[in-house]
């Protein structure tokens, strides 16, 4: 059976330098898990001693606390500041992003409303930077709409990063349709999209794929979603000691894409493993 990688796959900008930020600060912890990967989290706390804290209470006076790459909500970080722990930011630029279009447009008298998984963390960071926090509103689905009622007349939307872009449109068709303004945010990430493109691509040309990343990673769960749609054979792995040696059973062209959250020495044990199989 033949292998074939993605053209794009793996870490994306903001989790390599999260990565690399976490590895500078020896001996720290990082305020929720750095990524969505438990692997490279353990492999952090490991090699550079990067623990974590679940709490802020667990945080004390002069610890180096790492903010991770989805962020946190804004009174967790001014908590933090208060605690004088030392703050490094790992925050993705493209999460800072959306945080402070939210922030400058509530204060400026804008509802706000976020195309998004309320209980994502990076929403739950974007969504406290609202200044009238009864009225940010969070959806998944344009009918949600109906279920809102914007205190102001003008709104601005912005979206998840991890998101499709085509729902977002629909969203934004649906409001323009009832709203006098409507500032839209292009706030998805296109390293998402790159990695989307390719595993579509090659997910049309395989017997089998493969998709490594965390189960509670969304960028990986798309990815997994749009490969079984040109491939019922798609599976999602964390890592190599989930593959089963039965799907790939009269199999010639097995693909293999990874989240922007998987680290490439997963992504090679992977491929050893299934080579493997051969
Ligand atoms: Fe940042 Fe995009 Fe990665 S938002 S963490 S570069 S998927």
């Amino acid at each position: 059976m033949e292998i074939k990688l993605a053209s794009n796959y793996g870490f994306c900008f903001g989790v390599k330098r999260a990565i690399k930020i976490a590895e500078d600060y020896k001996n720290s912890a990082t305020m929720g898990p750095l990524i969505h990967n438990q692997d490279e989290i353990n492999r952090l706390k490991n090699d550079f001693n990067v623990g974590l804290y679940t709490n802020l209470s667990d945080v004390k006076e002069n610890d180096t606390v790492i903010i991770r790459t989805h962020g946190i909500p804004k009174n967790d970080l001014k908590n933090l500041r208060k605690l004088n722990a030392k703050v490094i930011n790992a925050t993705c630029p493209f999460v800072t992003t959306p945080q402070q279009i939210v922030k400058k447009m509530s204060s400026e008298g804008y509802s706000i409303l976020i195309f998004g998984d309320a209980d994502h963390p990076e929403v739950k960071g974007v969504q406290s930077y609202g200044e009238d926090q009864d009225d940010v509103h969070i959806i998944l689905e344009p009918s949600d709409l109906e279920k809102i009622t914007f205190k102001n007349n003008k709104i601005a939307t912005v979206a998840q990063t991890t998101k499709k872009k085509e729902k977002y449109l629909e969203i934004v068709n649906a409001l323009i349709l009832k709203n006098k303004e409507v500032r839209v945010f292009n706030t998805i990430c296109d390293a998402t999209f790159e990695n989307q493109d390719a595993a579509r691509e090659l997910s049309k040309e395989v017997d089998i794929m493969i998709v490594i990343g965390g189960k509670n990673s969304s960028n990986t769960k798309q990815l997994h979603s749009i490969c079984i749609e040109n491939c019922p054979d798609s599976y999602l792995i964390e890592n190599e000691n989930e593959l089963d040696i039965n799907w790939f059973l009269n199999k010639k062209l097995c693909g293999i894409t990874a989240g922007a959250s998987t680290p490439d020495w997963i992504i090679q044990q992977v491929v050893n493993k299934i080579k493997s199989f051969n």
